[in-house]
Protein backbone atom coordinates (compact mmCIF):
# COMPACT_ATOMS: atom_id res chain seq x y z
CA UNK A 1 0.00 0.00 0.00
CA UNK A 2 0.87 3.49 -0.83
CA UNK A 3 0.79 5.10 2.79
CA UNK A 4 2.77 7.98 1.96
CA UNK A 5 -0.06 9.04 0.29
CA UNK A 6 -2.25 8.31 2.93
CA UNK A 7 -0.61 10.24 5.26
CA UNK A 8 -0.08 13.34 2.91
CA UNK A 9 -3.63 13.57 3.08
CA UNK A 10 -4.41 13.08 6.63
CA UNK A 11 -2.03 15.33 6.96
CA UNK A 12 -3.63 18.08 4.92
CA UNK A 13 -6.94 16.84 6.87
CA UNK A 14 -5.26 17.66 10.29
CA UNK A 15 -3.83 20.77 9.45
CA UNK A 16 -7.43 21.83 8.34
CA UNK A 17 -9.35 20.99 10.82
CA UNK A 18 -6.97 22.13 13.36
CA UNK A 19 -7.51 19.37 15.17
CA UNK A 20 -4.62 16.37 16.12
CA UNK A 21 -7.35 13.90 15.09
CA UNK A 22 -5.88 11.16 17.40
CA UNK A 23 -8.35 8.50 17.27
CA UNK A 24 -9.62 9.47 13.34
CA UNK A 25 -6.09 8.97 12.45
CA UNK A 26 -5.89 5.68 14.10
CA UNK A 27 -8.95 4.28 12.44
CA UNK A 28 -8.32 5.40 9.09
CA UNK A 29 -4.49 4.38 9.60
CA UNK A 30 -5.89 0.54 10.72
CA UNK A 31 -8.61 0.37 8.18
CA UNK A 32 -6.33 0.53 4.88
CA UNK A 33 -3.82 -1.36 7.00
CA UNK A 34 -6.00 -4.47 7.31
CA UNK A 35 -8.04 -3.60 3.58
CA UNK A 36 -4.96 -2.89 1.56
CA UNK A 37 -7.67 -1.49 -0.56
CA UNK A 38 -7.06 -1.61 -4.52
CA UNK A 39 -6.85 2.28 -5.24
CA UNK A 40 -3.88 2.41 -2.80
CA UNK A 41 -1.64 0.16 -4.63
CA UNK A 42 1.33 1.19 -6.64
CA UNK A 43 0.22 -1.19 -9.23
CA UNK A 44 -3.05 0.88 -9.28
CA UNK A 45 -0.77 3.47 -10.40
CA UNK A 46 0.91 1.64 -12.45
CA UNK A 47 -1.94 0.54 -15.04
CA UNK A 48 -3.34 3.91 -14.55
CA UNK A 49 -0.16 5.37 -16.42
CA UNK A 50 -0.40 2.04 -18.77
CA UNK A 51 -4.40 3.75 -20.38
CA UNK A 52 -3.23 6.98 -19.84
CA UNK A 53 -0.30 6.79 -22.23
CA UNK A 54 -1.43 4.06 -24.70
CA UNK A 55 -5.25 4.13 -24.70
CA UNK A 56 -6.31 7.03 -26.97
CA UNK A 57 -9.26 8.80 -25.52
CA UNK A 58 -8.69 7.07 -22.26
CA UNK A 59 -7.99 10.17 -20.41
CA UNK A 60 -10.70 12.13 -21.82
CA UNK A 61 -13.66 9.66 -20.93
CA UNK A 62 -11.72 9.08 -17.10
CA UNK A 63 -11.39 12.84 -16.40
CA UNK A 64 -15.61 13.30 -17.98
CA UNK A 65 -16.49 10.01 -15.91
CA UNK A 66 -15.50 12.50 -12.46
CA UNK A 67 -18.55 14.76 -13.75
CA UNK A 68 -20.56 11.88 -12.69
CA UNK A 69 -19.34 10.66 -10.04
CA UNK A 70 -19.25 14.11 -8.11
CA UNK A 71 -22.45 14.54 -9.72
CA UNK A 72 -24.28 11.59 -7.94
CA UNK A 73 -22.19 12.67 -4.70
CA UNK A 74 -23.85 16.09 -4.69
CA UNK A 75 -27.23 14.08 -5.28
CA UNK A 76 -26.72 11.76 -2.16
CA UNK A 77 -25.53 14.30 -0.19
CA UNK A 78 -29.03 16.08 -0.97
CA UNK A 79 -30.94 13.27 -0.34
CA UNK A 80 -29.03 12.86 3.45
CA UNK A 81 -29.50 16.32 4.12
CA UNK A 82 -33.27 16.18 3.20
CA UNK A 83 -33.65 13.08 5.63
CA UNK A 84 -31.61 14.46 8.87
CA UNK A 85 -33.56 17.56 10.80
CA UNK A 86 -32.66 17.53 14.37
CA UNK A 87 -28.46 18.34 13.64
CA UNK A 88 -28.18 21.66 12.39
CA UNK A 89 -24.43 21.53 12.25
CA UNK A 90 -24.47 18.34 10.65
CA UNK A 91 -27.29 19.69 8.45
CA UNK A 92 -25.37 22.78 7.17
CA UNK A 93 -22.36 20.97 6.59
CA UNK A 94 -23.88 18.65 4.27
CA UNK A 95 -25.42 21.09 2.08
CA UNK A 96 -22.89 23.14 1.78
CA UNK A 97 -21.23 19.73 0.33
CA UNK A 98 -23.46 18.87 -1.83
CA UNK A 99 -23.55 22.27 -3.79
CA UNK A 100 -19.18 21.95 -3.42
CA UNK A 101 -20.09 18.23 -5.19
CA UNK A 102 -22.58 19.83 -7.58
CA UNK A 103 -20.29 22.60 -8.81
CA UNK A 104 -17.37 20.17 -8.90
CA UNK A 105 -19.05 18.02 -11.17
CA UNK A 106 -19.55 21.39 -13.83
CA UNK A 107 -15.55 22.09 -12.98
CA UNK A 108 -14.65 18.32 -14.34
CA UNK A 109 -16.64 18.62 -17.50
CA UNK A 110 -14.80 22.23 -18.27
CA UNK A 111 -11.71 20.66 -17.21
CA UNK A 112 -12.49 17.82 -20.12
CA UNK A 113 -12.60 20.37 -22.30
CA UNK A 114 -9.56 22.74 -21.41
CA UNK A 115 -7.52 19.65 -21.60
CA UNK A 116 -8.86 17.55 -24.70
CA UNK A 117 -10.12 20.38 -27.12
CA UNK A 118 -10.15 18.27 -29.50
CA UNK A 119 -12.77 15.53 -28.44
CA UNK A 120 -15.32 17.80 -26.73
CA UNK A 121 -16.44 20.72 -28.33
CA UNK A 122 -18.63 23.68 -26.49
CA UNK A 123 -21.94 22.45 -27.59
CA UNK A 124 -21.48 18.98 -25.81
CA UNK A 125 -19.74 20.59 -23.27
CA UNK A 126 -23.24 22.41 -22.17
CA UNK A 127 -25.27 19.38 -22.93
CA UNK A 128 -22.96 17.49 -20.02
CA UNK A 129 -23.50 20.14 -17.78
CA UNK A 130 -26.96 20.40 -18.20
CA UNK A 131 -27.58 16.54 -17.19
CA UNK A 132 -25.77 17.18 -14.15
CA UNK A 133 -27.63 18.02 -10.61
CA UNK A 134 -28.42 20.96 -9.75
CA UNK A 135 -29.48 22.06 -6.34
CA UNK A 136 -32.23 24.67 -6.67
CA UNK A 137 -34.52 26.52 -3.70
CA UNK A 138 -37.19 23.76 -4.79
CA UNK A 139 -35.19 20.78 -3.98
CA UNK A 140 -34.69 21.97 -0.22
CA UNK A 141 -37.26 20.32 1.24
CA UNK A 142 -36.78 17.52 4.47
CA UNK A 143 -38.26 13.84 3.22
CA UNK A 144 -41.06 12.18 5.03
CA UNK A 145 -38.27 9.17 5.77
CA UNK A 146 -35.92 10.78 8.46
CA UNK A 147 -33.05 8.39 9.08
CA UNK A 148 -31.63 7.20 12.80
CA UNK A 149 -28.39 8.60 13.96
CA UNK A 150 -26.87 5.18 13.22
CA UNK A 151 -27.50 5.41 9.98
CA UNK A 152 -26.42 9.08 9.44
CA UNK A 153 -23.12 7.86 11.22
CA UNK A 154 -23.04 5.15 8.37
CA UNK A 155 -23.47 7.36 5.86
CA UNK A 156 -20.88 9.57 6.95
CA UNK A 157 -18.46 7.17 7.42
CA UNK A 158 -19.03 6.33 3.88
CA UNK A 159 -19.10 9.89 2.57
CA UNK A 160 -15.86 10.01 4.36
CA UNK A 161 -13.95 7.16 2.95
CA UNK A 162 -15.67 8.03 -0.66
CA UNK A 163 -13.53 11.49 -0.08
CA UNK A 164 -10.69 10.09 0.78
CA UNK A 165 -10.09 8.09 -2.05
CA UNK A 166 -11.32 10.92 -4.08
CA UNK A 167 -8.67 13.43 -2.90
CA UNK A 168 -6.05 10.29 -3.24
CA UNK A 169 -7.24 9.64 -7.36
CA UNK A 170 -6.64 13.00 -7.59
CA UNK A 171 -2.94 13.21 -6.85
CA UNK A 172 -3.10 10.72 -9.98
CA UNK A 173 -5.07 12.47 -11.81
CA UNK A 174 -4.29 15.94 -11.65
CA UNK A 175 -0.89 15.36 -13.14
CA UNK A 176 -1.85 13.18 -15.60
CA UNK A 177 -4.94 15.98 -16.95
CA UNK A 178 -2.11 19.09 -16.90
CA UNK A 179 0.42 16.93 -18.80
CA UNK A 180 -2.26 16.60 -21.24
CA UNK A 181 -3.33 20.27 -21.61
CA UNK A 182 -2.25 22.16 -24.14
CA UNK A 183 0.52 25.12 -23.44
CA UNK A 184 -2.02 27.82 -23.13
CA UNK A 185 -4.25 26.09 -20.66
CA UNK A 186 -2.00 24.63 -18.39
CA UNK A 187 -1.78 27.29 -16.00
CA UNK A 188 -5.98 27.55 -15.50
CA UNK A 189 -5.82 23.72 -15.18
CA UNK A 190 -3.45 23.77 -12.95
CA UNK A 191 -5.58 26.24 -10.78
CA UNK A 192 -9.24 23.97 -11.10
CA UNK A 193 -7.16 21.07 -9.83
CA UNK A 194 -5.58 22.69 -6.85
CA UNK A 195 -9.28 24.27 -6.10
CA UNK A 196 -10.42 20.50 -6.40
CA UNK A 197 -7.63 19.13 -4.44
CA UNK A 198 -8.33 21.64 -1.01
CA UNK A 199 -12.20 21.02 -1.27
CA UNK A 200 -11.66 17.83 -0.79
CA UNK A 201 -9.78 18.46 1.68
CA UNK A 202 -12.58 20.41 3.68
CA UNK A 203 -14.85 17.71 2.55
CA UNK A 204 -12.76 15.10 4.86
CA UNK A 205 -12.09 17.05 7.32
CA UNK A 206 -15.88 17.97 8.85
CA UNK A 207 -16.77 14.48 8.89
CA UNK A 208 -13.12 13.52 10.34
CA UNK A 209 -13.72 16.00 13.34
CA UNK A 210 -17.49 14.47 13.95
CA UNK A 211 -15.41 11.08 14.01
CA UNK A 212 -13.14 12.43 16.44
CA UNK A 213 -15.92 13.37 18.68
CA UNK A 214 -17.37 10.34 18.84
CA UNK A 215 -14.39 8.45 19.30
CA UNK A 216 -14.06 10.60 22.22
CA UNK A 217 -17.45 10.16 23.74
CA UNK A 218 -18.37 6.74 22.29
CA UNK A 219 -17.77 3.31 21.03
CA UNK A 220 -14.55 3.86 18.68
CA UNK A 221 -14.14 0.21 18.27
CA UNK A 222 -17.44 0.02 16.32
CA UNK A 223 -16.18 3.01 14.34
CA UNK A 224 -13.51 0.84 13.52
CA UNK A 225 -15.24 -1.87 12.27
CA UNK A 226 -17.98 0.06 10.53
CA UNK A 227 -15.12 1.89 8.84
CA UNK A 228 -13.24 -1.33 8.25
CA UNK A 229 -16.63 -2.98 6.86
CA UNK A 230 -17.31 0.21 4.66
CA UNK A 231 -13.89 0.59 3.20
CA UNK A 232 -13.46 -3.26 2.47
CA UNK A 233 -16.99 -2.33 0.13
CA UNK A 234 -15.83 0.11 -1.41
CA UNK A 235 -12.65 -1.49 -2.05
CA UNK A 236 -14.57 -4.34 -3.92
CA UNK A 237 -16.56 -1.74 -5.79
CA UNK A 238 -13.46 -0.03 -6.90
CA UNK A 239 -12.25 -3.51 -8.32
CA UNK A 240 -15.98 -3.71 -10.01
CA UNK A 241 -15.46 -0.21 -11.77
CA UNK A 242 -11.67 -0.83 -12.82
CA UNK A 243 -12.67 -4.80 -14.35
CA UNK A 244 -13.99 -3.97 -17.65
CA UNK A 245 -10.66 -1.69 -18.38
CA UNK A 246 -8.16 -4.48 -17.01
CA UNK A 247 -9.59 -7.22 -19.41
CA UNK A 248 -9.83 -4.67 -22.24
CA UNK A 249 -6.49 -2.86 -22.09
CA UNK A 250 -4.25 -4.30 -19.46
CA UNK A 251 -2.96 -6.78 -22.19
CA UNK A 252 -2.79 -9.65 -19.36
CA UNK A 253 -0.54 -7.57 -17.32
CA UNK A 254 -2.65 -6.42 -14.56
CA UNK A 255 -4.52 -9.87 -13.36
CA UNK A 256 -3.65 -9.09 -9.78
CA UNK A 257 -5.64 -5.59 -9.56
CA UNK A 258 -8.87 -7.83 -9.72
CA UNK A 259 -7.83 -9.88 -6.75
CA UNK A 260 -10.02 -9.88 -3.70
FE1 LIG B 1 -15.71 16.74 -5.27
FE1 LIG C 1 -15.73 15.92 -2.14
Amino acid sequence: MNSNKLELTLELVRDYANNDLKHFTDIVRTAFTDVDPVFLRPRYDKFFWHCAGSVPGWMAQVVLANADAESDGSNKLLKLWQSVNYNEFIEEKVLFHAKDEARHSRLFVKLTRMAFPSLIGKKEENAKKDSLVRITKDMLIKSEFIVNELTLIDNLVQMNMGEIRTRLHMELLGPAIHAFSPENSKSKVKAILNGLSHDEVVHISYIASLIESWCETGDKKQLLILYRNRLQDFHEFTIRQTESAVNSYGAGRFPDLLEI
